[in-house]
């Protein structure tokens, strides 16, 4: 099947996506992968890999409304299986959502439902957390609201700044994604009811 990846930056969970393709771990065609901002150095990654690699500046779209539909129609021209978020620092529609309901999936680098948002490793810091971690759920209107798939902690050390621990989190992500992405493709991965299921059972 294939599959879209959307982002907005450096690509790390782009290039694990891509890693898990190429070794035949993932069963997927990447189609193309689309940034928000024309200095995604995940666009290069793409490029480097052969797949199609689409700038949709956000800044060129008087509104949300109208990048939104011009995203879904860039998508939907790959008819894709999944579109999957990596790192992609957007808001979408709930219009959007829907459209792609039970086929969007996003990684969020916190223990959802804590840290909904933006700088989510400070926030940990700030509340002295011991552990923090990662989320990858399903996409509702809700922002960061959907229904969780799979969590992984790391801990959190005394002498940790936001950065240490955004690569902790980081290295567990490029493990995990693509092996999320893996499920869905491969038909074992459904969202039903706002609840995730895998093989069947609710996650
Ligand atoms: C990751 O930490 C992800 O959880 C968050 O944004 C970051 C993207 O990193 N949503 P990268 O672009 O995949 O390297």
């Amino acid at each position: 099947p294939n599959i879209c990846v959307l982002i907005s930056g450096n690509g790390s969970n782009l290039q694990a996506i891509i890693d898990g393709v190429n070794a035949g771990k993932i069963n997927a065609n990447i189609a193309c992968v689309i940034a928000n901002r024309p200095d995604a150095y995940g666009l290069e990654r793409a490029r480097e890999a052969g797949i199609e690699a689409v700038c949709l500046d956000h800044k060129l779209y008087s509104d949300r409304q109208s990048y939104d539909i011009a995203l879904r129609e860039a998508l939907e021209a790959h008819q894709p299986k999944c579109v999957v978020l990596a790192g992609f620092m957007r808001i979408l529609t709930s219009e959007f959502v829907e459209h792609f309901s039970g086929r969007l999936l996003n990684i969020h680098p916190s223990l959802l439902p804590k840290y909904k948002g933006l700088n989510t490793h400070q926030r940990a810091l700030d509340n002295n957390d011991d552990e923090h971690g990662l989320s990858v759920h399903f996409v509702t209107p809700e922002l960061d609201g959907g229904p969780v798939i799979i969590q992984c902690k790391v801990p959190v050390f005394a002498d940790d700044n936001a950065e240490a621990l955004a690569q902790r989190v980081q290295e567990q992500e490029r493990s995990i994604y693509p092996l999320v992405v893996h499920w869905f493709c491969s038909d074992r991965l459904k969202m039903n009811n706002n609840k995730a299921l895998l093989d069947g059972k609710v996650l």
